[in-house]
Protein backbone atom coordinates (compact mmCIF):
# COMPACT_ATOMS: atom_id res chain seq x y z
CA UNK A 1 0.00 0.00 0.00
CA UNK A 2 0.74 3.85 -0.62
CA UNK A 3 0.02 6.60 1.83
CA UNK A 4 0.12 10.05 -0.71
CA UNK A 5 1.78 12.91 1.80
CA UNK A 6 1.08 15.98 0.27
CA UNK A 7 2.42 19.36 1.25
CA UNK A 8 1.76 22.87 0.30
CA UNK A 9 2.83 26.10 -0.44
CA UNK A 10 6.54 27.43 1.57
CA UNK A 11 6.78 23.94 3.00
CA UNK A 12 9.58 23.06 0.39
CA UNK A 13 11.48 25.61 2.67
CA UNK A 14 11.08 23.38 5.91
CA UNK A 15 15.02 23.07 7.41
CA UNK A 16 15.48 27.02 6.92
CA UNK A 17 11.59 28.71 7.42
CA UNK A 18 10.84 30.19 10.88
CA UNK A 19 12.42 27.22 12.71
CA UNK A 20 11.63 28.17 16.07
CA UNK A 21 7.75 27.50 14.42
CA UNK A 22 8.26 24.76 12.17
CA UNK A 23 11.52 23.31 13.88
CA UNK A 24 15.34 22.48 11.92
CA UNK A 25 14.16 19.55 9.81
CA UNK A 26 13.48 19.56 6.50
CA UNK A 27 11.51 17.51 3.65
CA UNK A 28 14.12 14.83 3.60
CA UNK A 29 13.93 14.70 7.50
CA UNK A 30 10.17 14.39 7.47
CA UNK A 31 10.53 11.97 4.73
CA UNK A 32 13.16 9.65 6.11
CA UNK A 33 11.10 9.94 10.11
CA UNK A 34 7.83 8.47 8.30
CA UNK A 35 9.49 5.63 6.41
CA UNK A 36 11.06 4.48 9.38
CA UNK A 37 7.92 4.41 11.33
CA UNK A 38 5.85 2.62 8.11
CA UNK A 39 6.35 -1.39 7.28
CA UNK A 40 8.54 -2.00 4.29
CA UNK A 41 5.78 -2.72 2.53
CA UNK A 42 4.34 0.54 2.74
CA UNK A 43 5.36 3.20 0.42
CA UNK A 44 5.38 6.70 1.41
CA UNK A 45 4.84 8.91 -1.83
CA UNK A 46 5.84 12.20 -0.19
CA UNK A 47 5.50 15.38 -2.55
CA UNK A 48 5.23 19.19 -2.09
CA UNK A 49 3.88 22.32 -4.68
CA UNK A 50 3.60 25.84 -4.34
CA UNK A 51 0.77 25.39 -6.94
CA UNK A 52 -3.04 25.07 -5.55
CA UNK A 53 -3.67 23.74 -9.40
CA UNK A 54 -0.91 20.99 -8.69
CA UNK A 55 -2.10 19.95 -5.26
CA UNK A 56 -5.97 19.40 -6.52
CA UNK A 57 -4.77 17.13 -9.34
CA UNK A 58 -2.74 15.42 -6.31
CA UNK A 59 -6.16 15.09 -4.28
CA UNK A 60 -7.45 14.07 -7.84
CA UNK A 61 -4.95 10.98 -8.43
CA UNK A 62 -5.90 9.89 -4.89
CA UNK A 63 -9.34 9.20 -5.72
CA UNK A 64 -8.66 7.75 -8.77
CA UNK A 65 -5.76 5.49 -7.45
CA UNK A 66 -8.05 4.79 -4.08
CA UNK A 67 -4.82 6.19 -2.04
CA UNK A 68 -5.38 7.44 1.92
CA UNK A 69 -3.71 11.02 2.29
CA UNK A 70 -2.07 12.91 4.37
CA UNK A 71 -2.25 16.97 3.65
CA UNK A 72 -0.59 19.92 5.25
CA UNK A 73 -2.02 22.37 2.81
CA UNK A 74 -0.06 25.42 4.08
CA UNK A 75 -1.16 28.50 3.91
CA UNK A 76 -4.01 27.04 1.47
CA UNK A 77 -5.68 25.83 4.61
CA UNK A 78 -7.48 29.17 5.29
CA UNK A 79 -8.87 30.14 1.67
CA UNK A 80 -8.54 28.00 -0.89
CA UNK A 81 -11.88 26.30 -1.48
CA UNK A 82 -10.80 24.82 -4.07
CA UNK A 83 -8.63 22.78 -2.14
CA UNK A 84 -11.49 22.45 -0.32
CA UNK A 85 -13.40 20.51 -2.79
CA UNK A 86 -10.86 18.28 -3.90
CA UNK A 87 -10.16 16.82 -0.40
CA UNK A 88 -14.35 16.56 0.16
CA UNK A 89 -14.26 14.45 -3.40
CA UNK A 90 -11.08 12.33 -1.58
CA UNK A 91 -13.46 11.90 1.80
CA UNK A 92 -16.87 11.38 -0.25
CA UNK A 93 -15.08 8.74 -2.38
CA UNK A 94 -14.73 7.00 1.37
CA UNK A 95 -10.96 7.62 1.61
CA UNK A 96 -9.16 9.37 4.79
CA UNK A 97 -7.74 12.58 4.53
CA UNK A 98 -6.35 13.77 7.25
CA UNK A 99 -5.08 17.45 7.73
CA UNK A 100 -1.99 18.06 9.48
CA UNK A 101 -0.42 21.10 10.91
CA UNK A 102 3.16 21.20 12.13
CA UNK A 103 2.45 24.13 14.34
CA UNK A 104 -0.72 24.59 16.56
CA UNK A 105 -2.32 27.44 14.29
CA UNK A 106 -4.63 28.36 16.96
CA UNK A 107 -2.15 29.73 18.96
CA UNK A 108 -0.97 32.15 16.33
CA UNK A 109 -2.26 34.71 13.81
CA UNK A 110 -6.23 35.42 13.77
CA UNK A 111 -6.20 34.34 10.51
CA UNK A 112 -4.67 31.23 11.16
CA UNK A 113 -7.52 30.02 13.32
CA UNK A 114 -9.93 29.45 10.37
CA UNK A 115 -9.40 26.11 8.23
CA UNK A 116 -11.53 25.74 4.96
CA UNK A 117 -10.52 22.08 4.91
CA UNK A 118 -11.24 20.95 8.59
CA UNK A 119 -14.78 20.69 7.42
CA UNK A 120 -14.35 17.52 4.36
CA UNK A 121 -11.57 15.97 6.61
CA UNK A 122 -11.46 12.76 8.60
CA UNK A 123 -9.54 14.57 11.24
CA UNK A 124 -7.28 17.20 12.02
CA UNK A 125 -3.69 16.93 13.56
CA UNK A 126 -1.62 20.04 14.39
CA UNK A 127 0.68 21.50 16.87
CA UNK A 128 3.12 18.23 17.20
CA UNK A 129 5.95 19.23 14.46
CA UNK A 130 6.69 16.34 12.13
CA UNK A 131 5.07 14.06 14.88
CA UNK A 132 1.52 15.49 13.59
CA UNK A 133 2.97 13.28 10.57
CA UNK A 134 3.54 10.56 12.11
CA UNK A 135 0.17 10.23 13.69
CA UNK A 136 -1.85 10.56 11.11
CA UNK A 137 0.29 7.69 8.90
CA UNK A 138 -0.35 5.77 12.08
CA UNK A 139 -3.97 6.27 12.24
CA UNK A 140 -4.30 5.31 8.24
CA UNK A 141 -2.48 2.24 8.93
CA UNK A 142 -3.86 0.94 12.33
CA UNK A 143 -6.89 2.81 12.95
C1 LIG B 1 1.09 25.22 8.69
C2 LIG B 1 0.30 26.36 9.36
C3 LIG B 1 -0.20 27.36 8.33
O1 LIG B 1 -0.90 28.42 8.96
C4 LIG B 1 0.98 27.97 7.57
O2 LIG B 1 0.51 28.82 6.54
C5 LIG B 1 1.92 26.96 7.04
C6 LIG B 1 2.22 25.77 7.83
C7 LIG B 1 1.73 24.27 9.70
O3 LIG B 1 2.13 23.17 9.29
O4 LIG B 1 1.85 24.59 10.89
O5 LIG B 1 2.51 27.13 5.97
O6 LIG B 1 0.19 24.47 7.87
Amino acid sequence: PRILVLNGPNLGRLGSREPEVYGSGNLEDLEALLVAFVPETTQIDLRQTNEEAELIGWLHEAVDTATPVVLNPAAFTHYSYGLRDAAALVTKAGLPLIEVHISNPHTREEFRHDSVISGVATGVIAGFGFGSYRLAVDHILHG
